[in-house]
């Protein structure tokens, strides 16, 4: 597999094109941001964390029958990957009331929903990525009335299997972000999932093990994504 052109350099991630124009390589970066990118920092091996907890989760996902651009991990920071058509549109799923929920509604962080709560949000960085519902979606064109669909079924069945997966290693999935695409007229799971798009708390301590370390200050980043790893390859 040869590296080609830079296509994509965005915050955590690089995208490369390759010799094969229905293939990608999508690298992983140390460097974090948060709040609109105002705060800024490198997390040391947080790629190399990134890339092997995604690899790891999209194979678990694959066997329960949920497609992913995922093709193989070619070394400690890149990733094959499909190329998508992505459909710029964020889709979080929410277990428990963390980060902008808990401050949109004014809600106590912690609080476990009684059900999983579905948001969207368009995927657009001048607007601050703006909460929208299915309406917008279909009145922007953004995806058919199909697809999102699809990508709703895809988003509830991800987090049971998700759900089932941090538990058995005692971490709560708190909410995640996912991105889709479409492959060969299929919706596809995209981007990546790892503690930088994930909440993951311990289950036994409620300690926080992912990027709200970074947000927060609270410290013990490095050790936090480790952490994440280990358990998931466990
Ligand atoms: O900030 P908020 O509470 O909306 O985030 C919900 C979930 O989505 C968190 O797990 C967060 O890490 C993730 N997220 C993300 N990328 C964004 C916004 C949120 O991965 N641009």
């Amino acid at each position: 597999m040869t590296q080609g052109k830079l296509i994509y350099e965005g915050k955590a991630k690089k995208v490369y094109e390759t010799d094969n124009p229905q293939l990608l390589i999508q690298e992983f970066k140390d460097d974090a941001t948060a709040f609109d990118a105002t705060k800024r920092g490198t997390i040391k091996d947080k790629g190399i964390c990134n890339n092997k907890i995604s690899a790891h989760l999209f194979g678990v996902l694959e066997t329960h029958g949920i497609t992913t651009h995922f093709v193989r991990l070619l070394s400690e920071r890149q990733m094959l990957v499909q190329r998508l058509e992505i459909v710029p549109v964020e889709v979080t799923v929410r277990n428990i009331v963390a980060g902008g929920m808990a401050k949109r509604l004014g809600l106590d962080e912690g609080k476990k929903l009684p059900n999983p709560v579905l948001e969207y949000h368009y995927k657009n960085d001048a607007l601050h990525d703006p909460l929208i519902n299915n309406y917008h979606i279909f009145a922007l064109g953004l995806a058919q009335e199909k697809e999102l669909g699809d990508i709703s079924r895809y988003s509830f069945e991800i987090n049971e299997i998700l759900q089932e997966f941090f538990g058995q290693r005692r971490l709560v999935l708190v909410d995640f972000k996912l991105e889709f695409g479409r492959h060969k007229g299929k919706i596809t799971l995209g981007d990546e999932i790892s503690p930088d798009t994930c909440r993951l708390w311990d289950k036994a301590t409620n300690k926080k093990l992912d990027k709200d370390r970074f947000r927060r200050d609270l410290g013990g980043i490095e050790q936090a994504y480790q952490e994440v790893l280990r358990r998931v390859l466990s």
